[in-house]
């Protein structure tokens, strides 16, 4: 059990805004302020003595954030690097493909936007063909996820790319049987974890999928810029950063090690954040958070008779709700109301369009409880009416 009291007395650990309802952690995450210090304490060490840290300090810090983010995932230090974030993880590989002309990738329409359009273009490049599966939606059970992959896997499926939680249905997809079948049928899989560290448990390895990549910046507290890219032993062969530079040809490690100067006070300051993570619960926080959107969602779900994109035990700490709305409108009106509940009300949540609905997306983290949910019930009924 954790000792630590969640919900608004976790505030002052942030650097939040005071007064704003603070629902959209999933986005960006937030970073606590102990976290930023530890940044900004190793940008003052680098910029002490430029020469003598990047040439000598930086490479043992580098490598022992790396060795706490490998162990918090449970990989090989060998086989993890960190890298600015999931899209840079993602087109690591996207980008060091060589696809046969006439292949198939298969991605699914829950897909991030950002790393669809990569593989739009690796189709373009290569000839190779891109299929994105339609799942049913709502979500109701895994097996119908698993099921309409399932069925479009094929001989000339060479890479198969899927979400662990995806973005706007925010959902755990069941990648587990996917993998295996994947891999029976030759084909290669590329895991997109961007939300799930610190989000739900995570053994990458046990994933058993060719390459993972996941953000510490969204559910680890660390800075913004900070992910991971794992490779499996047999997948790093012909893998390179999306901006080679001198360790080239030196191994998975080294080529990911420096892509050209930059600052990596933000990685450094990665052990920090999981130090962060672990006093504040480890575990604990994956299961109160979980249980708090689970409770906020049924709020809505009563309040406002929104429909939930997936039952509760397919989601973790996010929760993505469509609004009843006459007009299932598009951008226009979702960004005209997200504006009044942040101008108006002063709460930050997430309101997108996606397959002909408006959706509402909520999170929970450590700093929310339930009167931050309460607060938005109200307004966004009034709205509605
Ligand atoms: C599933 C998924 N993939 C990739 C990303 C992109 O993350 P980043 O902008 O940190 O690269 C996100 C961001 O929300 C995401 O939800």
């Amino acid at each position: 059990m954790s000792r630590v009291t969640y919900g608004a007395g976790l505030r002052e650990l942030f650097l939040l805004e005071p007064g704003i309802a603070y629902l959209n952690h999933g986005a960006f995450g937030a970073t606590p302020r102990e976290v930023m210090a530890a940044s900004e304490s190793w940008r003052r060490r680098l910029e002490a003595e430029p020469t003598r840290f990047m040439e000598s300090e930086r490479t043992p810090a580098l490598k022992q954030a790396r060795a706490e983010m490998a162990c918090f995932v449970s990989a090989a230090l060998d086989d993890l690097v960190l890298v600015e974030n999931a899209t840079t993880g993602c087109n690591a590989v996207l980008r060091s493909l060589a696809l046969k002309p006439g292949a198939e990738i298969l991605a699914v329409d829950h897909g991030y936007p950002a790393v669809l359009k990569v593989l739009r273009h690796l189709a373009g490049s290569s000839g190779a063909k891109l299929i994105e599966v339609v799942l049913p939606f709502p979500f109701e059970a895994p097996e119908a996820i698993v099921e309409a992959v399932l069925a479009r896997i094929t001989e000339r499926t060479e890479l198969v790319v899927l979400d662990l939680i995806t973005s706007r249905s925010a959902t755990i997809l069941p990648v587990a049987p996917i993998v295996e079948a994947a891999h029976a049928a030759g084909a290669r899989v590329l895991i997109d974890a961007a939300h799930a560290p610190g989000h739900i448990e995570l053994d990458v390895p046990a994933l058993g999928a060719d390459w993972v990549t996941g953000n510490a910046h969204k559910w680890l507290f660390a800075p913004k810029g900070t992910a991971f890219f794992w490779a499996a032993p047999g997948a790093q062969e012909g893998l390179h950063p999306t901006v080679i530079s001198h360790g080239y040809g030196q191994g998975f490690a080294e080529e990911f090690d420096w892509t050209g100067t930059r600052d990596p006070s933000n990685w450094l300051a990665l052990p920090t954040a999981i130090d962060f993570y672990r006093r504040m619960g480890d575990r604990a926080i994956r299961e109160r958070n979980r249980a708090l959107a689970t409770e906020a969602a049924a709020l809505l779900q009563s309040e406002l008779g929104a429909l939930p994109a997936a039952p509760p035990e397919m989601r973790g700490a996010m929760a993505s709700l469509a609004l009843p709305m006459a007009d299932p409108a598009g951008n226009r009106t979702a960004e005209a109301l997200h504006d009044r509940l942040l101008r108006r009300h002063r709460i930050e949540v997430p309101i997108f369009p996606f397959a002909g609905r408006l959706w509402l997306r909520l999170s929970a983290q450590i700093y929310n409880e339930m009167a931050d949910y309460e607060r938005l019930a109200a307004p966004l009924k009034q709205e509605l009416e």
